[in-house]
């Protein structure tokens, strides 16, 4: 298994190899190099000092300190010449110059007329590191000033630090591994959890929780993890909620009919009336089941097509006249009065046939739930950005306790269940429809008094 922990132990290793591969080169590789460059550069700058206070004709004491500065400083050795080559002054201190020949490179100062620096061996083997400067004034040279310094051997150093480096490159090595792998198993354990949780919950397991130990973005992972199996868990129970309701729902008027359609074959000598009578429950009862089966239908296209709202713009009060039209055989039937309120282009921007429904539903309601001869208000409120309809009846309304389940699939409250049979969905088919477009809808209602309806709508832009 190519595990993510497994890459990254090797990046936090590959981590450290470049590391101590810098750290080489630095420390090693270079350190001579780096060494001389530092001192050759001290030794140029002192020398120009020193050239500086000769050009300018110190005093002979102040010079003469600056010379024992030096020699104390780097155990350097200055020797003054003339162009000629003529020594004029020599400080007599160490090194030891057995054998080096330094007119050479005295020459080579008096020739180039720039600084000049070189490495000398003297006959113990020993380093010498010569610095020459030429002392110029306008545009002659008056002097060379010749500064030897002893160097040390950077061999035996470099030797002690290649031996250091082996002990650390073998510490830092083995504490990394170890290190790199707790970290690898430490990052990747979260994972692995998820990853079972998830495994799990595929399995049907929707009870499983992930541990949510960090805040960081494994942290978010669980919890969102967790988040889904929740949401899951409740569509599983709504799923069965909405099996053992509908197979509820169905049980009566399937029974009914199957009851009176046994009466009607077994029982001999039924009269007409009776006949007309037992067969009128038959089929009101099969027209309920219609009505249900279609309701269930549209509730769960509504909710499984809930980003997919067909939005166009409309005229809100075209739509109430309409759905006013559709009900009028029950209107009349009950000798209600309809009284609509509303300008006639208010334009909104919406599902057309989806609000269609949720108007036709709330204005069936009102007209199941109103005493005859009673008056039901329409209205459609313009309230700038949005528009407000309401369905107003005077009917027998809904008790505090029973409005917040009214909206629930299948909950009829204990009221009006007795005159009326529905199944209901209405209302749970309203607010899935208003929902999906995002608007405010609710109700308010008194015992004995009526309801009102509402929902707000946005208006077209
Ligand atoms: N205007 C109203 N006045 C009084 N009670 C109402 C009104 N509207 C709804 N209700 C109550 O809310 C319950 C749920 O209404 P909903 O429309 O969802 O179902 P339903 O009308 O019983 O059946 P259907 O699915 O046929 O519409 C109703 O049973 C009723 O008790
Ligand atoms: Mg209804």
């Amino acid at each position: 298994m190519k595990s993510i922990s497994i890459k990254l132990w090797g990046l936090m290793l590959a981590l450290v190899f470049i590391a101590l591969a810098l750290i080489w080169c630095f420390q090693i590789v270079f350190l001579e190099s780096f060494y001389f460059n530092i001192h050759e550069r001290k030794l140029l700058t002192e020398g120009n000092h020193l050239v500086a206070m000769i050009k300018n004709n110190e005093e002979k004491y102040i010079i003469e300190e600056k010379l024992d500065e030096l020699l104390l400083k780097y155990n350097a050795r200055i020797d003054l010449y003339t162009p000629n080559g003529v020594e004029i002054y020599s400080s007599e201190a160490a090194p030891k110059m057995m054998g080096v020949d330094k007119n050479i490179f005295l020459m080579e100062v008096i020739k180039s007329k720039k600084p000049v620096s070189t490495f000398k061996e003297n006959r113990m083997g020993s380093s010498l590191f010569l610095v020459g400067l030429p002392v110029i004034r306008d545009n002659v040279m008056t002097a060379a000033v010749i500064m030897t310094t002893p160097v040390a051997s950077l061999e035996e150093t470099v030797d002690t630090l290649k031996e250091q480096f082996v002990i650390i490159s073998l510490i830092l090595i083995s504490v990394s591994a170890i290190l790199a792998y707790v970290f690898s198993r430490y990052f990747t354990k979260p994972i692995l959890e998820i990853n079972k949780a998830a495994k799990t919950m595929a399995e049907g397991n929707l009870s499983i929780r992930v541990p949510v130990s960090t805040k960081d973005e494994l942290g978010m992972l669980s919890s969102t993890i967790n988040h889904l199996s929740s949401q899951l868990q409740k569509i599983e129970q709504l799923r069965k909620d909405l099996i053992a309701n509908v197979s509820h729902e169905f049980k009566t008027p399937l029974s009914l009919i199957k009851g009176y359609a046994e009466t009607m074959r077994d029982v001999e000598n039924i009269s007409e009336e009776k006949r007309y009578k037992q067969l009128n429950i038959i089929i009101e009862e099969s027209d309920k089941l219609n009505h249900m089966i279609n309701e269930i239908l549209d509730l769960s296209q509504i909710q499984s097509d809930y980003y997919n709202l067909n939005r166009t713009d409309f005229s809100i009060s075209d739509t109430i006249r309409a759905v006013v039209n559709r009900l009028a055989y029950h209107t009349e039937n009950k000798n209600l009065r309809i009284e609509v309120d509303c300008m006639d282009a208010l334009l909104i921007y919406a599902d057309e046939k989806r609000i269609e429904q949720v108007i036709y539903n709330l204005l069936n309601n009102a007209i199941n739930h109103s005493e005859q001869q009673s008056s039901i208000f329409i209205r459609a409120i313009d309230h700038g950005s949005v528009i407000v309809v309401e369905i107003e009846d005077h009917g027998e309304g809904i008790s505090q306790e029973e409005i917040p389940y009214i909206w629930d699939r299948f909950y009829k409250a204990k009221e009006a269940s007795a005159k009326h049979k529905g199944s209901g969905l209405g209302l749970a088919i309203v607010k899935s429809i208003l929902e999906a477009h995002k608007a405010n809808f609710g109700v308010e209602s008194e015992i004995g008094k009526g309801s009102k309806f509402w929902f707000e709508i946005r208006k077209s832009a």
